[in-house]
């Protein structure tokens, strides 16, 4: 069981680690709970992970609905997949919504302005356009060390309490449930 647990912090360290090295898991998909009580889910971009906090985070919009779903109720399910290796991690945990500008300063520095011109939109996240283009400002965030947008752009943190591991393609499929219980992962085989 601990060698799961290696292998699963392993490949979400790889996955926000892309730039470096390649790995299925930059992309995750995270589901809230809507405000109508329904089940959202997106893909966000892992952007660090951390075994010792066992925490993963992605960048977003503060205006964006998910953080409106957040700020209501905390509580997140994430999930991602290698294809290739039929392995699939299911993390769930509670989100912390970071505002905090010397927090969220020093990640806005390390992304591309390519990533960072979303924030920069007047626009909410969401609301109607007469076109695609008409949704950007007219300054690029980020360009020239420019931070405009920045005051939209937060970091979401979700604590992880409960794993799920699945691999289809071992010699039997292998499952495993894993709580964290203030120590150290506490795990059990399950059926897959
Ligand atoms: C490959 C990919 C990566 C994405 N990464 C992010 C991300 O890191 N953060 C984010 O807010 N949205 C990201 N998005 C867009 C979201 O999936 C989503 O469309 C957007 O955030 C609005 O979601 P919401 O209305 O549920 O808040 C990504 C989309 C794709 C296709």
């Amino acid at each position: 069981m601990d060698e799961i647990v290696d292998e699963i912090w392993n490949l979400l360290h790889a996955g926000a680690n892309v730039g470096r090295e390649h790995s299925p898991f930059m992309v995750l998909q995270a589901a809230t709970v809507g405000v109508d009580g329904a089940p959202a889910v997106r893909n966000v971009v892992l952007r660090r992970a951390s075994r010792e906090d066992r925490s993963v985070t992605f960048h977003t919009d503060v205006r964006s609905q998910k953080v409106t779903e957040l700020r209501k109720d905390a509580r997140i399910s994430i999930v991602g997949s290698d294809f290739e290796s039929g392995i699939q991690i299911r993390l769930q945990g509670i989100a912390r919504i970071i505002e905090d500008p010397e927090k969220t300063k020093p990640a806005w520095n390390l992304s591309r302005p390519r990533t960072l011109i979303v924030y920069s939109t007047p626009h909410i996240p969401g609301t109607p356009v007469a076109s695609p283009e008409d949704a950007y400002a007219k300054t690029d965030a980020g360009v020239d060390g420019e931070s405009v947008g920045f005051e939209n752009f937060c970091l979401i943190d979700v604590r992880i309490s409960k794993i799920d591991y699945l691999n289809l393609y071992s010699t039997c499929h292998v499952r495993a449930s894993l709580e964290h219980d203030g120590e150290r992962w506490r795990g059990k085989w399950v059926a897959p």
